[in-house]
């Protein structure tokens, strides 16, 4: 199997301390509430899990998996909840966890999708966003990072369902 090495875009360390300033400023909005965590599968899984150990409220962790770029590096352009939360949001305070907000239709056809079941409050945390590729204005409440135009891999995302274990954020390159 073909296996390139990746060069580091954002290091362990820097994605670390960034998640603790976000956790930091969710902990302080949320404070005394409870918060419904939704993990959008497969690619926040990693930041979403590291994010929630620094998270100090009542948390319900749900997981949601969409429909995905496929095997390449461009999207479909159809958004299709695969698999659903377990439970209601009705009346409950949302924070949805991606990875990465690219053009962003993703996150606005899930936005829309689950206002229609009348959270409280619905807020997203993305670890990523790549301001030249956005087409759908998405409101980014607490972002990790803005990178530029490059197809990214690894600490949660993938390429063809690889990548996704190495503990930071990498860019590919043929040749190496
Ligand atoms: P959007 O709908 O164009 O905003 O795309 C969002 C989804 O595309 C993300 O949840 C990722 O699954 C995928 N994606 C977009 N850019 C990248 C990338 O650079 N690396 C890996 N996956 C990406």
């Amino acid at each position: 199997m073909e296996q390139f090495s990746p060069d580091v875009l954002i290091s362990e360390e820097d994605i670390a301390l960034r998640i603790d300033a976000l956790a930091k400023a969710i902990n302080e909005e949320f404070e005394g509430q409870e918060l419904v965590v939704v993990c959008v599968l497969k690619g926040a899984f990693m930041f979403c899990s590291d994010l929630i150990k620094k998270i100090n409220l009542p948390v319900t962790l749900e997981f949601l998996q969409l429909s995905s770029y496929g095997e390449g590096m461009t999207s479909t352009g159809n958004v299709k909840i695969e698999m659903d939360l377990s439970g209601s949001i009705d009346g409950k305070n949302v924070l949805i966890v991606e990875d990465i907000v690219d053009t962003g239709l993703t996150l606005t056809s899930l936005l829309d999708m689950l206002a229609m079941r009348s959270p409280k409050t619905i807020k997203l945390a993305s670890l990523l966003f790549k301001p030249s590729r956005n087409k759908y204005p998405v409101p980014i409440d607490y972002l990790g990072f803005e990178i530029e135009d490059k197809f990214v891999i690894g600490y949660g995302l993938d390429y063809a369902g690889r990548y996704r274990e190495l503990p930071y954020i990498g860019v590919l390159n043929a040749g190496n």
